[in-house]
């Protein structure tokens, strides 16, 4: 296998954005990306409409990747998929067409984990360092929370999750109760930025062990902007801004317990971050500046491998293509699947 050229069309639609990506061996060639506006009025997802829009959207995004690779299908030496977890009718949407394309070019189809796939962008051919194993990822998304002890591509091993709701939940539900539009955890970053992170105070669970809780974050701001309300109608209007910083700041410093005691216990210094919620800019800088302090080498994805994309896929599939891991064309989609 060594020195052959591997070009991988991937497909990615766990939840609301329907994207494809090129890859030649590790090197990115197109990762294409169509956001569904639609949810942004009703709060959150809405996983029938986000089916149809994937149905309406998969056929032209497949053709931009290829267009902007500069690559036909019949160069393609596999189809990779997000396979689980995420929502079933927008998973069988990539699935079905990832099916179709693969037999119909009669090359083979390989189904990718969406929570590996968000690790895996670390090893993306770039002009930056990539992690060696094993090391620590904290994957944060709007579904999941996930503290991962990465020993090799195929060997991950999640040390602790979420017992309520993922980091990204905790951003989106506070932004909505605040009046933002969804998703609202970039909203939040971008307030939070000149706030003042210890205005206000917010617990922090007492959880022990390496699982994260977040749903007593979340009832501890909406009673105390009903409170503060109650007093002040204009109160999250005129105290936006330290609002978002101060719950941020309670956000990544229960993140960050969790990730410095796992790296001390396994006496790991790389340490990695990945997901929707590692696009935030103050998750970013602390891990930074407690990097530092700590003599980590710490590793942060490209913007454009943070949320959902199929980059993250195609750079796992070609991973899984070298190890022979191929995924049988009778195979379906799980709403449900552990790393
Ligand atoms: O990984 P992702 O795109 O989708 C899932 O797999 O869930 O993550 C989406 C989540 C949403 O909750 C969104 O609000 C959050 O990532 N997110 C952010 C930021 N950008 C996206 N949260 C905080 N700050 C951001 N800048
Ligand atoms: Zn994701």
């Amino acid at each position: 296998m060594v020195g052959k050229v591997v070009n991988i069309l991937a497909i990615e639609s766990s939840c609301d954005d329907t994207s494809a990506a090129v890859i030649q061996n590790e090197k990115i060639l197109s990762n294409y990306i169509a956001n569904q506006e639609i949810h942004s009025k009703f709060g959150g997802v809405v996983p029938e409409l986000a089916s149809r829009a994937h149905q309406q959207n998969i056929v032209p995004v497949v053709e931009e990747a290829l267009k902007k690779a500069a690559m036909t299908k019949e160069e393609l030496d596999a189809i990779a998929f997000t396979i689980g977890p995420g929502l079933l009718g927008s998973l069988i949407v990539g699935a079905s067409y990832a099916k179709g394309l693969a037999m119909s070019l009669d090359i083979p189809m390989i189904g990718v984990n969406h929570m590996k796939g968000h690790i895996m962008a670390h090893f993306i051919d770039q002009d930056k360092p990539k992690p060696s194993f094993p090391f620590i990822c904290l994957t944060v998304s709007g579904g999941h929370t996930q503290l991962v002890h990465v020993k090799s591509y195929s060997n991950m091993e999640v040390i602790g999750s979420t017992i309520d709701d993922a980091a990204g939940e905790a951003f989106d539900k506070a932004a909505k109760i605040m009046g933002l539009p969804y998703p609202g955890g970039p909203l939040i970053d971008k307030y939070g930025k000149d706030g003042d992170i210890e205005k206000y105070e917010f617990p922090i669970s007492s959880l022990q062990g390496y699982d994260f809780s977040f749903s007593g974050l979340k009832t501890s701001i909406l009673y105390f902007l009903q409170k503060e309300m109650k007093k002040n109608p204009d109160f999250i209007k005129e105290n936006m801004s330290d609002i978002c910083a101060s719950y941020q700041h309670t956000i990544i410093k229960t993140l960050f317990k969790k990730l410095i005691k796992a790296s001390k216990d396994l006496g790991i210094k790389d340490i990695a971050i990945a997901g929707g919620v590692s696009a935030n800019s103050y998750l970013r800088s602390e891990l930074e500046r407690v990097g530092e302090n700590r003599g980590w080498n710490t590793f942060i994805p490209e913007f454009q491998y943070c949320t959902d994309n199929a980059g993250m896929i195609a750079i796992a599939g070609y991973h899984q293509f070298l190890a022979g891991e191929f995924t049988s064309y009778d195979a379906a989609p799980q709403a449900r699947l552990p790393l």
